[in-house]
């Protein structure tokens, strides 16, 4: 069985990989909407570009849909990054002899992928997902009705845009909220990119040993949350460690996420006042407007990336078995083949399948959750604080530009 500081290695490639690329291609500076520099200056060369690591190691980076489309729709492109490791080498390849122990789908091929996607697939239920709306319908007024309870002044962030997607997730996970620190901070450790690697092994060694906790206590008295109905309907059954990998997978993806699209969608919507105006105007352009919202601001910027398991060729480029490539999302959100004047956000705009959630067979799971909760969670912003704006310079948000999903760390807004 793998232990809990060999998952946190696993988890670990995706930052290991974000400390070898160039610096101007993954933090976007003072610009929070446009891609990094280097990206924008890499735009004409090419839809598959080679890139050199800083550890000297050749790699690709595609910036085009369609190529990116074709990278992550084959499976000989590898997300496992034990079998795989690439260039980025987080650790030396397991001699892996039969099936994975672990639960961590995120990083794994099928046909071991398929089986967990497949049991989890069938926890996200229409059912639960409904149920779930009017919970987080709840959930947004009474943190809105708390902002204004409080004054004429919030950040945004802790008040409103993490905790929905926290309260959620942990409503479909059965963890208890009030134990929310225990997550938050670690999981904010271990998604910084600068966070030393004992450190970050640490932080994820932790959350591990939490959810394993909570494991032990479904097992003992499942409820009508998602990890119980794993246990339930697992055949064979998981093991606590794979349940364990699980439930933290889901976690980590399922709030640092969303809260940052809410964070980052507010910021950007008032940066946008025409925009905003027209979407104030018409509340039924929110679909729309979501969709466009997640194309422009690209928030896993350079986190999706894959190993050529064998030689390949993608737009006429031939990739070699062994090698990394990187799905440079923020370019690949404004390909200019599919969108016309892709650097401007147009809630108006025709609707057009962008890459935010990934595509092919690790295309987000929790992407109808994560829709409704944007639905929700700006609809009710916008429409019960009618006079909502920035409370400091927009050159004074701090922007999250050391972490793995971009957003902001803050952002002071009024509605006096
Ligand atoms: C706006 C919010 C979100 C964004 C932008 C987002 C983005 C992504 C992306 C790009 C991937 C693909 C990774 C890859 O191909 O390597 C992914 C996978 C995943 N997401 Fe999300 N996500 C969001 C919200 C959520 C939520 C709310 C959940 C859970 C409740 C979630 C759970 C997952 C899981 C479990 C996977 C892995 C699926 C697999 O490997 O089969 N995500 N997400």
């Amino acid at each position: 069985m793998t232990t809990p500081a060999e998952q946190a290695r696993r988890t670990d490639s995706v930052a290991a990989l974000q400390r070898l690329l160039p610096v101007d291609l993954v933090e976007r500076g003072g610009r929070p909407f446009d891609p990094p520099a280097g990206l924008r200056q890499r735009r004409g060369h090419g839809a598959v570009q080679p890139l050199t690591l800083a550890n000297g190691a050749g790699a690709w980076l595609v910036t085009g849909l369609e190529e990116a489309r074709a990278v992550l729709g084959d499976v000989r492109f590898s997300s496992d990054r034990v079998r795989h490791p690439g260039a980025t080498r987080p650790q030396p390849a397991a001699p892996h002899a039969g099936e994975r122990t672990d639960g961590n789908f995120v990083f794994m091929d099928p046909p071991e992928h398929t089986r967990l996607r497949r049991l989890l697939t069938g926890q996200f239920t229409v059912r639960r997902m409904r149920a779930l709306e009017s919970h987080i319908s709840d959930i947004a007024v009474r943190h809105i009705e708390a902002m204004r309870a409080a004054g004429t002044e919030a950040d945004l962030v802790p008040a409103y845009a993490l905790p929905i997607p926290s309260l959620v997730i942990c409503e479909l996970l059965g963890v208890d909220y009030a134990e929310r620190a225990e997550f938050q901070e670690r999981t904010a450790i271990a998604l910084n990119s600068t966070t030393p690697p004992p450190e970050r092994a640490r932080a994820a060694t932790e959350l591990y040993r939490f959810m394993g906790k909570l494991v032990a206590a479904k097992r003992a008295e499942p409820g009508d949350d998602l990890l119980s109905g794993l246990i339930r309907d697992a055949d064979p059954p998981l093991t606590d460690a794979q349940l364990t990998d699980v439930a933290v997978v889901l976690l980590g993806a399922g709030h640092e996420t969303t809260a940052n699209m809410l964070g980052l969608s507010t910021f950007a919507l008032l940066r946008n006042p025409e925009q905003l105006a027209a979407l104030r105007a018409d509340p039924a352009l929110l679909d729309s407007a979501i969709e466009e919202l997640l194309r422009f601001l690209s928030i896993i910027q350079m986190g999706v990336s894959r190993v050529a398991t064998e030689p390949l060729t993608v737009g006429g480029v031939d990739i070699p078995a062994g090698a990394t490539v990187v799905i440079a999302t923020p370019e690949v959100n404004r390909d200019p083949r599919q969108w016309d004047d892709p650097d401007r956000l147009d809630l108006h705009r025709r609707r057009a399948s962008h890459l935010a959630f990934g595509h092919g067979i690790h295309q987000c799971l929790g992407q109808q959750l994560a829709r409704v909760e944007m639905r929700v969670g700006l609809g009710e912003l916008f429409a019960r604080l009618p006079r909502l704006r920035l409370a400091v310079p927009a050159d004074q948000v701090p922007l999250r530009n050391e972490m793995l999903i971009f957003g902001v760390h803050s952002l002071p807004v009024t509605w006096a």
